[in-house]
């Protein structure tokens, strides 16, 4: 970019994903409401540029006058974000997590090349155990659910994911189980392991099944908990998760249509897990929600689709600015969530991107909002999840 540091430009909206700076002056609606405040480092935005921009076009704004700045090393939310996760010792040790996906890969491998058998189960039931640990000593969900990178491994990455919410709802719910905890866990890492069984053509397709493919899928909930039986897993709470991860509230789910208390509560508590992780990845063909529309979209259908306990859980465990929602403050301070306040919905910790003067932070900046005066003036998107 030819613009000099700190010079400031007028860039069109067009053109406006190709330049990184920060925002020089408040841009507001001809009614007068903030669209995006000045300070604000446009590379912040990350997934939810395109939105914003929608949204600024829908005013009748044309272009934003934005500060060239070059000097901060901290260009992007990922990298951001690389500063919180070495920072805080409460969320999931990046190894457990490569490792879980990677044997979660091997054994789908496995199985689709020979009979299952319980000595494949060995290695992710031993990591598998380690990541209960890790989740069991964080008493906050922090950032720690992970990016896909490739198409195909989506149902990898997802199992890891799944089965790191899913505890950490279950360590909510009944803290003084860890041995549930760790069973929920292993549940989660084998929810989808039916999928080894079918088609890799319909499981790894770019786009929407039609009905016979989606029937197919539909078998994976039986056909794993048959693998977990063949590897002689035990577990209720584990082949519960595996068979009944797709089970509704009000019964019209899959395979065996339970409903309400019927359905074993690590399953039901798997269910939400699943589909808040499904909705906020990145898939081939579409965009990941972010993770505070998720939320809403699971407590919309709480009591049809989920349990009302696990999906308050979900609620209560984020908070209403996820870790990762990229915030306002009233000093007009921006920052990222990283990790909700507990109880109280509307007063995370917000790590600082920006001062009040526009300016990087030059240490990092922890701001615990039910510790001192500032509130969140402006939710202004999601930032990434990490990668592993
Ligand atoms: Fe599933």
């Amino acid at each position: 970019m030819a613009e000099q540091e700190g010079s400031i430009v007028r860039v069109p909206l067009q053109s406006l994903d190709t330049y990184d700076g920060v925002v020089a002056e408040d841009v507001t609606s001809p009614e007068g409401a903030l669209l995006l405040p000045q300070g604000l480092r446009l590379s912040l935005l990350g997934a939810s540029l395109p939105k914003v921009l929608d949204r600024l076009r829908s005013s009748g704004v044309e272009g934003i006058s934005i500060r060239m700045e070059t000097s901060v090393s901290l260009k992007s939310v990922d990298s951001f974000l690389e500063v919180v996760l070495a920072q805080n010792q409460a969320v999931i040790d990046r190894e457990v997590s490569r490792e879980a996906v990677s044997q979660v890969q091997g054994l789908f491998q496995s199985v689709r090349r020979q009979p299952m058998t319980p000595e494949l189960l060995v290695p992710l039931v031993a990591t598998g155990k380690t990541l209960a640990q890790e989740i069991l000593k964080n008493p906050q969900v922090l950032l720690s659910l992970a990016r896909v990178h490739r198409w195909d491994e989506y149902t990898f990455v997802h199992s890891f994911n799944v089965a790191a919410l899913a505890g950490f709802l279950a360590q909510r719910l009944h803290p003084q189980e860890p041995d549930l905890v760790e069973q929920i866990v292993l549940g989660g890492l084998l929810h989808d392991l039916g999928k080894a069984q079918v088609p890799l053509e319909v499981l790894n397709k770019p786009g929407p099944l039609d009905d016979r493919e989606f029937a197919l899928m539909k078998q994976h909930s039986a056909w794993g908990e048959e693998l977990a039986l063949q590897g002689e897993v035990t577990s209720a709470p584990i082949r519960a998760v595996i068979r009944w991860h797709h089970e509704r509230w009000t019964g019209c789910g899959y395979p065996d249509g339970l409903r309400r208390e019927e359905i074993p509560e690590a399953a039901r508590i798997t269910a939400v897990a699943d589909v808040f992780d499904a909705l906020t990845a990145e898939r081939a063909y579409k965009q990941s929600l972010p993770s505070r529309d998720a939320m809403n979209l699971i407590l919309g259908d709480t009591g049809q689709h989920f349990d009302p306990r696990a999906s308050r859980t979900l609620l209560t465990s984020f908070g209403l600015y996820p870790p990762g929602s990229i915030v306002e403050l009233s000093d007009r301070s921006v920052g990222v969530v990283v990790s909700a306040g507990g109880e109280d919905l509307i007063r995370p910790v917000v790590l600082i991107q920006v001062t009040p003067e526009g300016t990087a932070p030059e240490s990092p900046l922890f701001r615990d909002l039910r510790r001192c005066d500032l509130r969140i003036r402006n939710y202004l998107g999601s930032g990434a999840r990490r990668d592993l």
